[in-house]
């Protein structure tokens, strides 16, 4: 598989460029409220929350199964809408989905029927580019990726990695300010999915756009992100928000570094069960509960004023 992603120093395109100097990808959430259904069927998914997150920063989203995250996710990105409270990106209300959010789903989501071209093409087609911009956009996007050899496949011609690489692509073309990924990692297996971060963290850092992340790995969130924030469980609100310090740009020797070490034991035991909390006897990190419906357990702890890891 091809794991090269070439620089975008030539390729961004003048839009994402402007977008990154603008300081656009400003997500408020504001008292956010979601309830599912009505009467005695209701039933609340996200408690009472309000967030800023900053143009350009990389956010990731931990919590234990069936917390919120997606729902909390979808209200940014205008699948869902709050039962109370307001979610804004630079300032306008998020009414429904828009190209300034890029959205990047755990399967892969791509239309079967067409090329990764064609796929990756959709959205600037939808919004009434010509065929010839549609085809310069799919090309950067698809060299971007590593995928050009690849253009003319269908999906199931490709790996999940290769598939949610176009993925990727497909939620860039349309130059969005915001981008919004749910667990997209989590179908991949191990090596696929740190050459994957790595790949993220290097269109992030020369898009300069804001990622907002939900995973429930602790590692991954604290290789990607600037801030990680942590949910209770159901329903959920953010109990932490963790601010990441550590020097970038990472890679995988990185991830050897003591200090990585050190914010992973950080994070663990802001999101371990506080009861009877495990630990590994070798390394006194704390070990995450496996339940039988979650990876990880989460239990509500008061809130926290925002903490740094260095
Ligand atoms: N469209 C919906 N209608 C009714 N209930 C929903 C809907 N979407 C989510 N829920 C409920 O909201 C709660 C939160 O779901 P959500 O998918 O946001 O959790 P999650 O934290 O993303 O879980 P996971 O880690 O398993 O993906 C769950 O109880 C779920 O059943
Ligand atoms: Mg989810």
């Amino acid at each position: 598989m091809n794991t090269q992603v070439v620089s975008l120093k030539e390729h961004i395109p003048h839009r994402s460029r402007a977008l990154a100097q603008k300081d656009c990808g400003h997500i408020v959430i504001e008292d956010v409220e979601i309830t599912f259904g009505k009467g005695v069927s209701a039933s609340q998914a996200v408690k009472r929350t309000s967030l800023d997150i900053r143009p350009g920063e990389f956010v990731c989203i931990l919590g234990p199964s069936g917390c919120g995250k997606s729902t909390l996710l979808n209200s940014i990105a205008g699948y869902v809408t709050p039962s109370s409270g307001t979610v804004t990106v630079d300032g306008n209300a998020v009414t429904g989905p828009g190209p300034d959010r890029g959205m990047v789903f755990q399967q892969y989501s791509l239309f079967p029927w067409k090329t990764i071209r064609d796929n990756i093409a959709f959205g600037p087609r939808v919004a009434g580019r010509s065929n010839v911009e549609c085809s310069s956009i799919a090309n950067t996007f698809l060299e971007m990726v590593g995928l050009s050899k690849f253009a003319d496949k269908y999906p199931a011609e490709l790996s999940g990695g290769m598939q949610q690489r176009v993925g990727i692509a497909r939620a860039l073309a349309n130059y969005p300010s915001v981008l919004l990924m749910d667990e997209p990692f989590g179908a991949l297996d191990a090596q696929t999915r740190l050459m994957m971060q790595e790949n993220l963290l290097s269109l992030w850092s020369e898009f300069g756009i804001t990622v907002v992340f939900v995973t429930h790995d602790v590692d991954e969130a604290i290789f990607l992100a600037d801030r990680v924030l942590v949910m209770s469980a159901s329903p959920g609100s953010i109990i932490d928000d963790l601010h990441v310090t550590l020097q970038r740009p990472r890679s995988r020797p990185w991830r050897r570094a003591p200090s990585l070490w050190s914010s992973r034991r950080s994070v663990s035991s802001r999101s371990a069960p506080r009861a009877s909390r495990p630990s590994n006897s070798r390394t006194g990190d704390p070990c995450f509960v496996p339940s039988s419906v979650s990876v990880w357990c989460v239990f509500p702890s008061p809130r926290a004023p925002r903490r740094s890891m260095a």
